[in-house]
This record gives structure tokens, C-alpha cells and sequence, in this order.
């Protein structure tokens, strides 16, 4: 782990915590995977040191798999790295998987503020692959190769990846008041300036935030 990689994972727990602690009542769009580890156990600290209350924070998940053991689902993931250790109540624990009209609650709800997002080698961002249009809501996805051999390192092989997924979609996110994505990594260099030096490209999802007036990209790959 590079101290870069700490300091800006810190950096996002810190919006997050600042925003909690400024209006009880948000909506976050939160990712999963091995890029927010880092954040989260930030987050967690800082929930700690500053008592922060959770009960109004609704939490809206960027993507579920369809098709995945309960283990490796990432309402477990959120459960295990965020909720259970920060106290969000379970009513206020959404996932695309478990909540039909995902996109009406959301917002009935106010709107996410805040959206954390990851990106994928092949520039997906929540699960939205090459090719999604600009205006997509939360929708059910295959996953393509790129993506199933990325994740096949959690689930052991590529046979047992699962291949369905449901995610916010583009529009769902570019909704969001304001977006950080993280990328850390070698690995990720590459996509992350495909997706920022030139305009916008369907088959580099990520390009899409290009649209939104307030996105800050924390990287460690510069
Ligand atoms: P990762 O996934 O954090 O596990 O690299 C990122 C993503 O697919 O959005």
C-alpha cells in the first residue's frame, strides 16, 4: 500500500464523515471491491472519534451481483466493512438486488449527495460495461470478460464468477450532487487516463463523469 493510496483513502472518509456530521440526513451511493477497503476502515475510525450518527444516513449500494453466493455478496461486503461496524440501521440499507424501482426511491429519498465510485480495468464504473448509453437507470448487466476475470481472483475461477449483475445506472449516477472516484494502483493507470484526457466514449464508461460538474478523481497513479 502506498502512503498516497492511505492519505487518499482517508481523504474520502473524511468527505463522507464531514458531510454526516454537517446533515444527518444523506444519501450515499457506496461501491464495493478492493479499491474502498482502505476508505472504509478509515470511515470506521472516524465514526468512532466523532460519534457519528447513522440513523438517518441511507445507504444506497452501486451494484449487486445476481447470481453469487450470499458470502461474496456486496450487501456482505457492506455489512462486514461499513454497516455492522458504524450502526446503519437495516431499513435504511438499500440494494438494487433486494429494491425494485431503485432509481424512484433513491429519489424519493432526496437524491444521493454523495457518491463514492471505483473503476473497473475496462473503465466500467459500478457495474455499467463498455457500451452503456448515457441514459441508463438501475438495470440488470452481464458482466463482461474483463470484468468476470478481474473478480474471478475472489471467487476462486472464472467458472464460479458470476455473470449477472444489477447496477445503478449512468444517469443514476451522474444524478449524484457530487462524485469521488478512487483508483489506486498501477493497474489502473492506463484507464484512468483514457477516461480523462479525451470526450466522452460509451465504451469508457468512466469518461461519462466528464458530464458531471463535481467530480474529484483521488489517484494514486499519477
Ligand atoms: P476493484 O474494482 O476496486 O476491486 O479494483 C473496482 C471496480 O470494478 O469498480
Amino acid at each position: 500500500m502506498t502512503d498516497k493510496k492511505d492519505e487518499l483513502s482517508a481523504q474520502a472518509a473524511e468527505q463522507i464523515s464531514n458531510l454526516i456530521r454537517k446533515n444527518k440526513s444523506v444519501n450515499l451511493g457506496l461501491p464495493t471491491g478492493n479499491t474502498p477497503l482502505l476508505m472504509y476502515q478509515h470511515l470506521v475510525k472516524l465514526s468512532e472519534q466523532n460519534d457519528l450518527d447513522w440513523s438517518h444516513v441511507h445507504c444506497f449500494a452501486l451494484d449487486e451481483y445476481l447470481d453469487s453466493p450470499p458470502e461474496h455478496s456486496f450487501q456482505t461486503y457492506l455489512e462486514s466493512n461499513l454497516y455492522d461496524k458504524v450502526g446503519v440501521p437495516k431499513a435504511n440499507q438499500h440494494n438494487p438486488a433486494t429494491t425494485d424501482n431503485y432509481d424512484s426511491i433513491i429519489k424519493e429519498h432526496g437524491g444521493l449527495n454523495l457518491t463514492i465510485l471505483g473503476i473497473g480495468l475496462n473503465g466500467h464504473i459500478a457495474f455499467n460495461e463498455p457500451g452503456t448509453p448515457q441514459l441508463s437507470f438501475t438495470q440488470c448487466i452481464w458482466l463482461q470478460d474483463t470484468s468476470r476475470k478481474a473478480l474471478s481472483k475472489t471467487f476462486g475461477s472464472l467458472e464460479a464468477t458470476p455473470i449477472t449483475a444489477v447496477t445503478m445506472g449512468i444517469s443514476t449516477i451522474l444524478a449524484s450532487q457530487t462524485i469521488v472516484m478512487l483508483a489506486f494502483g498501477a493497474d489502473k493507470k492506463q484507464i484512468v487516463e483514457k477516461a480523462f484526457a479525451n470526450g466522452v466514449d460509451p465504451n469508457v464508461p468512466a469518461s461519462y463523469l466528464k458530464l458531471h460538474g463535481t467530480v474529484s478523481v483521488l489517484t494514486d497513479t499519477q
